[in-house]
């Protein structure tokens, strides 16, 4: 659905070019819902606002669709901006304007439908984000989340086959937040939306994304499914990331576990792994003893994963990691 093919892009700023995308080339499928995440100035701004050419590229080519898009005319570009809709993190609504009328404004814009068949799929797109009984309010009358849900309606008014989210669950909180990505996810099923989003969250990555990509320096430094980056996390970026959300300090872990005897390991457990009896199998059959120093049992989207630091004493070591790795669990060895 969406294809880089080698852009790049520097802002001219005072006759000088500031770099903010190195040559990058991606691919998103059809129907995917897609992570980016970064440090503040990484470059996720800009190459979301490439997808549908609110910015230029300085070289390189974007297909959409299987479309180039980066040869369009003026009426290409109005026909490629009605395919990709876009909702914000300050939901960028008409503070003058209705919901209805906030919600109709691409579809008048467009000039296609008679008002009669704006309004009544204005109608059908309130009603579908749960906001059939506020479409004569003002934004000013809204909560967040229900002005984000008439974001959403908007971007979705000209039935586009992508949706770019720039932060767009920044402004609210955990279950309102939640309850938007609830619908992101419904609406990705039921159209086959392809959906690209940017977040700092990483709770959002794990709860909807198939895909996620990091950022650094405007490069995509990683890339993959959201259970192989979040729990084997190769560049020190994603690692930061990875572990800032965990709540985990490696250095102040280093001080904590210095007077913990015998060695120290990282298991993450995958699938039906998660849930077998195994860690007491193992001691059994080799006289390891273990006790656990850290660990979280979680999911990452459909993916059960269990991830634990445990300090291993006795026995034979060897036969006990050699166990393990049979059962496919990944082992680090920290210590
Ligand atoms: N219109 C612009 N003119 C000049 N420089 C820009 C412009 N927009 C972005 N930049 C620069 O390009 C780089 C990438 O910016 P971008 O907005 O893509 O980052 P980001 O990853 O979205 O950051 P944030 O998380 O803060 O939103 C930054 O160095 C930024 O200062
Ligand atoms: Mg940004």
């Amino acid at each position: 659905m969406i294809q880089f093919d080698n852009v790049h892009k520097a802002y001219r700023v005072n006759g000088r070019d500031i770099p903010a995308l190195q040559a990058t080339s991606l691919q998103i499928g059809a129907g995917e819902i897609f992570g980016l995440i970064g440090h503040s100035g990484a470059g996720k701004s800009t190459l979301l606002r490439l997808i549908n050419r609110l910015e230029e590229p300085s070289g390189g080519r974007i297909l959409i669709d299987g479309a180039d898009a980066t040869a369009l005319d003026a009426d290409g570009l109005r026909g490629l901006r009605r395919r990709i809709g876009m909702i914000f993190q300050h939901f960028n609504l008409l503070a003058s304007k209705t919901v209805a009328d906030n919600v109709a404004l691409p579809l008048r814009l467009a000039g296609e439908l008679p008002a009669a068949a704006i309004d009544a799929r204005v109608a059908q797109l309130l009603a579908r984000v749960g906001l059939g009984e506020h479409a004569h309010k003002y934004p000013a009358q809204l909560s967040g989340g229900q002005k984000q849900r008439v974001g959403i309606a908007r971007a979705l008014a000209t039935e586009p086959k992508i949706l770019l989210c720039d932060e767009a669950t920044s402004a609210l909180d955990p279950q309102t937040t939640a309850q938007v990505l609830q619908l992101l996810a419904e609406i990705n099923r039921e159209l086959q939306l392809t959906i690209v989003l940017i977040t700092h969250e990483m709770d959002v990555i794990r709860r909807v994304c198939d895909r996620v990509a990091v950022m650094d320096g405007g490069a995509i430094v990683e890339q993959g499914a959201v259970a192989d980056v979040f729990l084997h996390p190769q560049h020190p970026t994603t690692r930061r990331f990875v572990l800032e959300a965990e709540h985990v300090d490696e250095g102040e872990q280093r001080d904590d576990f210095a007077h913990v005897p015998g060695r120290i390991l990282r298991l993450t457990f995958r699938g039906e792994a998660t849930y077998a009896p195994l860690l007491g199998q193992v001691a059994r059959d080799t006289g390891v003893d273990y006790s656990i120093l850290a660990g979280r049992i979680d999911r990452i989207r459909d993916t059960p994963y269990g991830q634990l630091t445990l300090a291993l004493t006795g026995g034979d070591l060897d036969a006990a990691l050699a166990r393990l790795e049979a059962a496919d669990v990944h082992v680090e060895v920290l210590r």
